[in-house]
């Protein structure tokens, strides 16, 4: 399986965000990591399209994920992918067609992806899977960054690894955001999660590229494709 790590800009120094994303890019990231808010799904408005299309401008070559915490984010999913999104994810609670939503984003030829909160159970996530390239679950109360880890939703983890490889999507990408630093992360690896988003752990460090390795091969160790307990699902 594929292991990424994906800082999270939400973390950057805002006043001076173009050194931030090419300091992403120098890192050896896989990808970078765009929150987008709006003050009414989650209690914090962050950034737009402006800033996905600065991404691209200063380094193109950096794969742009962008997650969207928005009421109807099926009314933005064209704007964020014009202005350069390669993988738009939008939250299975949103106040939208989440099918039309997901194929929407396919047919544009970008990676589709769906999130979920922390207390939205596994299962509804399931029926999605076949039109997902990956699967995002929030192991904080999405809005902020610098938030605690909830070691609640690692059975979530495992028991989305257990359902898509039993139902032939072994190659399902699942992500985890919130509250992730090398033990957090290590422990979401061993559950299933392979790809890392970190926001406030990976900004703080002065090396940032020595954390993003260190992190990817803590992962590759420890990531399980099959977590156990839960043949029986
Ligand atoms: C929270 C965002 C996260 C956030 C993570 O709503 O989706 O991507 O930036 O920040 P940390 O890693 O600081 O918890
Ligand atoms: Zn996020």
């Amino acid at each position: 399986m594929n292991v990424q790590v994906l800082p999270s800009l939400l973390a950057a120094d805002f006043g001076r965000l173009a050194e931030e994303i090419r300091r992403v890019s120098d890192s050896g990231a896989d990808a970078l990591h765009l929150d987008i808010m709006d003050a009414h799904f989650v209690p914090n408005l962050s950034f737009g399209p402006d800033v996905v299309a600065l991404a691209k401008r200063i380094c193109p070559a950096l794969f742009r994920n962008v997650h969207l915490m928005l009421t109807r984010p099926d009314l933005y999913i064209d704007r964020f992918i014009d202005a350069g999104a390669d993988a738009v994810q939008i939250h299975v609670e949103a106040d939208c067609d989440v099918w039309q939503g997901l194929a929407a984003i396919r047919r544009r030829g970008v990676r589709a992806g769906l999130v979920s909160r922390p207390q939205t159970p596994a299962a509804a996530l399931f029926p999605y899977v076949p039109l997902c390239d990956e699967i995002l679950f929030m192991t904080v109360n999405p809005g902020y960054g610098g938030q605690a880890f909830m070691r609640e939703v690692l059975p979530k983890i495992a028991a989305l690894r257990t359902y898509a490889r039993q139902r032939g999507f072994g190659a399902l990408d699942i992500m985890v955001d919130g509250g992730i630093n090398d033990e957090t992360a290590a422990l979401c690896a061993e559950h299933g999660a392979n790809q890392f988003v970190a926001g406030s752990f990976l900004f703080k460090q002065a090396d940032m590229a020595a954390a993003v390795s260190r992190m990817r091969a803590v992962c590759e160790a420890r990531f399980a494709p099959c977590p156990p307990g839960l043949d029986a699902l």
